[in-house]
Protein backbone atom coordinates (compact mmCIF):
# COMPACT_ATOMS: atom_id res chain seq x y z
CA UNK A 1 0.00 0.00 0.00
CA UNK A 2 2.15 2.71 -1.38
CA UNK A 3 -0.78 5.14 -0.85
CA UNK A 4 -0.06 5.20 2.65
CA UNK A 5 4.21 5.44 4.37
CA UNK A 6 5.24 5.37 7.54
CA UNK A 7 7.77 7.33 9.31
CA UNK A 8 9.64 8.49 12.69
CA UNK A 9 8.28 11.80 14.03
CA UNK A 10 11.89 12.51 13.94
CA UNK A 11 11.97 12.80 10.99
CA UNK A 12 8.74 14.81 10.32
CA UNK A 13 9.02 17.06 13.85
CA UNK A 14 6.98 19.75 11.76
CA UNK A 15 3.53 17.19 12.29
CA UNK A 16 4.17 16.97 16.16
CA UNK A 17 1.37 19.26 17.09
CA UNK A 18 -0.58 17.71 14.51
CA UNK A 19 -0.09 13.98 15.65
CA UNK A 20 -0.82 15.90 19.86
CA UNK A 21 -4.44 17.07 18.05
CA UNK A 22 -4.88 14.15 17.07
CA UNK A 23 -4.38 11.75 19.75
CA UNK A 24 -6.38 13.83 21.84
CA UNK A 25 -9.43 14.38 19.30
CA UNK A 26 -9.78 10.57 20.06
CA UNK A 27 -9.55 11.43 23.83
CA UNK A 28 -12.69 13.78 23.16
CA UNK A 29 -14.58 11.11 21.08
CA UNK A 30 -14.37 8.74 24.24
CA UNK A 31 -14.95 11.46 26.60
CA UNK A 32 -18.46 12.12 25.27
CA UNK A 33 -19.67 8.62 23.97
CA UNK A 34 -18.00 5.85 26.39
CA UNK A 35 -18.42 6.70 29.46
CA UNK A 36 -16.48 3.90 30.62
CA UNK A 37 -13.01 4.96 28.67
CA UNK A 38 -12.74 8.47 30.01
CA UNK A 39 -11.63 6.78 32.74
CA UNK A 40 -8.74 5.04 30.75
CA UNK A 41 -5.34 5.71 31.95
CA UNK A 42 -4.02 6.35 28.21
CA UNK A 43 -5.80 8.87 26.45
CA UNK A 44 -7.73 11.72 29.32
CA UNK A 45 -4.73 13.76 28.78
CA UNK A 46 -4.54 17.48 27.75
CA UNK A 47 -2.79 19.00 25.11
CA UNK A 48 0.18 20.28 26.90
CA UNK A 49 1.20 16.37 28.58
CA UNK A 50 0.41 15.56 25.05
CA UNK A 51 2.77 17.37 23.95
CA UNK A 52 5.49 16.47 26.46
CA UNK A 53 5.29 12.91 25.53
CA UNK A 54 5.24 13.39 22.03
CA UNK A 55 8.70 15.51 22.21
CA UNK A 56 10.07 12.17 24.51
CA UNK A 57 9.25 10.08 21.48
CA UNK A 58 10.36 12.25 19.02
CA UNK A 59 13.76 9.94 18.68
CA UNK A 60 15.22 8.08 16.05
CA UNK A 61 14.82 5.22 18.60
CA UNK A 62 12.72 3.61 21.21
CA UNK A 63 10.87 5.82 23.06
CA UNK A 64 9.44 7.22 19.47
CA UNK A 65 6.58 8.05 18.09
CA UNK A 66 5.45 6.61 14.40
CA UNK A 67 2.92 8.55 12.25
CA UNK A 68 0.85 7.28 9.09
CA UNK A 69 0.53 8.76 6.16
CA UNK A 70 -1.29 8.94 3.34
CA UNK A 71 1.24 9.60 0.95
CA UNK A 72 0.05 11.64 -2.18
CA UNK A 73 -1.86 14.30 0.24
CA UNK A 74 0.61 14.07 3.36
CA UNK A 75 -2.38 13.97 6.04
CA UNK A 76 -1.42 12.50 9.62
CA UNK A 77 -4.48 9.69 9.45
CA UNK A 78 -2.09 7.06 12.39
CA UNK A 79 0.26 6.81 15.40
CA UNK A 80 1.90 4.40 17.21
CA UNK A 81 4.34 4.89 19.80
CA UNK A 82 7.16 2.06 20.81
CA UNK A 83 8.86 2.34 24.37
CA UNK A 84 11.16 0.60 26.00
CA UNK A 85 10.64 -1.93 29.15
CA UNK A 86 12.79 -2.25 31.86
CA UNK A 87 15.20 -5.20 32.48
CA UNK A 88 14.03 -6.40 28.77
CA UNK A 89 16.32 -4.87 26.34
CA UNK A 90 15.31 -6.42 23.40
CA UNK A 91 11.57 -6.19 23.93
CA UNK A 92 9.83 -3.04 23.34
CA UNK A 93 6.34 -1.53 24.51
CA UNK A 94 3.90 -0.28 21.81
CA UNK A 95 1.01 2.68 23.09
CA UNK A 96 -1.17 5.03 22.22
CA UNK A 97 -1.93 3.30 18.54
CA UNK A 98 -4.18 5.02 16.79
CA UNK A 99 -6.50 5.50 13.26
CA UNK A 100 -7.95 8.82 12.44
CA UNK A 101 -11.69 7.88 12.88
CA UNK A 102 -12.80 7.89 8.75
CA UNK A 103 -9.36 5.90 8.23
CA UNK A 104 -10.64 2.78 10.21
CA UNK A 105 -11.51 -0.35 8.83
CA UNK A 106 -9.45 -0.42 5.89
CA UNK A 107 -6.93 -2.34 7.07
CA UNK A 108 -4.43 0.45 7.91
CA UNK A 109 -4.32 -0.43 11.83
CA UNK A 110 -2.75 -3.70 10.69
CA UNK A 111 -0.15 -2.22 8.35
CA UNK A 112 0.72 0.42 11.08
CA UNK A 113 1.94 -2.14 13.64
CA UNK A 114 3.05 -4.60 10.87
CA UNK A 115 5.78 -2.08 9.84
CA UNK A 116 6.14 -1.10 13.25
CA UNK A 117 6.83 -4.78 14.04
CA UNK A 118 9.11 -5.03 10.56
CA UNK A 119 11.21 -1.81 11.96
CA UNK A 120 11.92 -2.89 15.91
CA UNK A 121 12.56 -6.49 14.12
CA UNK A 122 15.51 -5.05 12.15
CA UNK A 123 16.62 -2.68 15.21
CA UNK A 124 17.25 -5.33 17.05
CA UNK A 125 13.85 -5.39 19.12
CA UNK A 126 12.60 -9.45 19.17
CA UNK A 127 9.47 -8.89 21.11
CA UNK A 128 6.42 -6.58 21.53
CA UNK A 129 4.17 -5.90 24.52
CA UNK A 130 0.92 -4.03 24.71
CA UNK A 131 -1.89 -3.55 26.66
CA UNK A 132 -5.50 -3.02 25.93
CA UNK A 133 -8.89 -3.59 27.04
CA UNK A 134 -11.44 -3.21 24.61
CA UNK A 135 -9.49 -4.03 21.02
CA UNK A 136 -7.73 -7.39 21.89
CA UNK A 137 -9.50 -8.64 18.54
CA UNK A 138 -7.86 -5.93 16.45
CA UNK A 139 -4.47 -7.29 18.11
CA UNK A 140 -5.50 -11.20 17.48
CA UNK A 141 -5.80 -9.99 13.89
CA UNK A 142 -2.16 -8.66 13.88
CA UNK A 143 -0.92 -11.11 15.42
CA UNK A 144 -0.37 -10.74 19.16
CA UNK A 145 -1.61 -13.61 22.17
CA UNK A 146 -2.29 -12.85 25.37
CA UNK A 147 0.59 -13.65 27.91
CA UNK A 148 0.95 -12.92 31.69
CA UNK A 149 1.21 -9.39 32.87
CA UNK A 150 5.08 -7.82 32.61
CA UNK A 151 6.43 -4.95 34.38
CA UNK A 152 6.51 -1.50 32.45
CA UNK A 153 7.27 2.00 33.65
CA UNK A 154 6.05 4.18 30.31
CA UNK A 155 4.23 7.36 30.99
CA UNK A 156 1.02 5.61 30.97
CA UNK A 157 -0.07 3.50 33.98
CA UNK A 158 -2.42 0.60 33.19
CA UNK A 159 -3.37 -1.60 36.28
CA UNK A 160 -4.43 -4.65 34.60
CA UNK A 161 -2.64 -4.91 31.28
CA UNK A 162 -3.29 -7.93 28.92
CA UNK A 163 0.02 -8.36 27.21
CA UNK A 164 0.80 -10.29 24.42
CA UNK A 165 3.73 -11.43 22.52
CA UNK A 166 4.97 -10.83 18.79
CA UNK A 167 4.49 -14.24 16.88
CA UNK A 168 7.15 -16.06 16.30
CA UNK A 169 7.23 -15.67 12.34
CA UNK A 170 7.08 -12.91 11.14
CA UNK A 171 3.96 -11.72 9.13
CA UNK A 172 4.06 -12.20 5.68
CA UNK A 173 5.66 -9.17 3.51
CA UNK A 174 3.69 -6.39 2.69
CA UNK A 175 2.37 -6.88 -1.76
N1 LIG B 1 -13.19 -6.07 16.71
C1 LIG B 1 -12.91 -7.14 15.94
N2 LIG B 1 -12.02 -7.12 14.91
C2 LIG B 1 -11.42 -5.95 14.65
C3 LIG B 1 -11.68 -4.77 15.39
C4 LIG B 1 -12.61 -4.87 16.46
N3 LIG B 1 -12.91 -3.83 17.23
N4 LIG B 1 -10.93 -3.76 14.89
C5 LIG B 1 -10.23 -4.30 13.88
N5 LIG B 1 -10.52 -5.61 13.72
C6 LIG B 1 -9.95 -6.53 12.75
C7 LIG B 1 -10.39 -6.18 11.35
O1 LIG B 1 -11.59 -6.83 11.01
C8 LIG B 1 -9.22 -6.66 10.52
O2 LIG B 1 -9.34 -8.07 10.30
P1 LIG B 1 -8.55 -8.84 9.10
O3 LIG B 1 -7.12 -8.89 9.50
O4 LIG B 1 -9.19 -10.18 9.07
O5 LIG B 1 -8.80 -8.04 7.87
C9 LIG B 1 -8.01 -6.44 11.43
O6 LIG B 1 -8.54 -6.38 12.76
C10 LIG B 1 -7.28 -5.16 11.11
O7 LIG B 1 -8.19 -4.07 11.16
P2 LIG B 1 -7.83 -2.63 10.60
O8 LIG B 1 -8.82 -2.21 9.57
O9 LIG B 1 -6.41 -2.60 10.21
O10 LIG B 1 -8.07 -1.75 11.92
P3 LIG B 1 -8.24 -0.15 11.96
O11 LIG B 1 -7.51 0.50 10.86
O12 LIG B 1 -9.67 0.16 12.09
O13 LIG B 1 -7.47 0.20 13.32
C11 LIG B 1 -7.62 0.60 15.68
C12 LIG B 1 -7.79 -0.42 14.54
C13 LIG B 1 -6.20 1.17 15.67
C14 LIG B 1 -7.84 -0.11 17.00
C15 LIG B 1 -8.66 1.73 15.45
O14 LIG B 1 -9.94 1.20 15.54
C16 LIG B 1 -8.55 2.88 16.44
O15 LIG B 1 -7.80 3.82 16.22
N6 LIG B 1 -9.33 2.84 17.55
C17 LIG B 1 -9.37 3.88 18.56
C18 LIG B 1 -8.10 3.97 19.36
C19 LIG B 1 -7.75 2.67 20.06
O16 LIG B 1 -8.57 2.04 20.71
N7 LIG B 1 -6.48 2.27 19.91
C20 LIG B 1 -5.93 1.09 20.54
C21 LIG B 1 -5.52 1.42 21.93
S1 LIG B 1 -4.58 0.13 22.68
C22 LIG B 1 -2.96 0.51 22.38
O17 LIG B 1 -2.63 1.58 21.92
C23 LIG B 1 -1.90 -0.49 22.75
Amino acid sequence: SSRYSIVKLFDRQDRLWDSVKLLNEARFLFFFWGNKKENRSEWPRSDGSREHSQKKSCRPSPPMSFLLLETESDKLVGHARACLLPNRPTACWVESVLIRKDHRGKGLGKFLMTEVEKWLRTNGFDEGYLSTDDQVEFYQHCGYEKCAPILHSTVSTSVFPICALLQENPPPEET
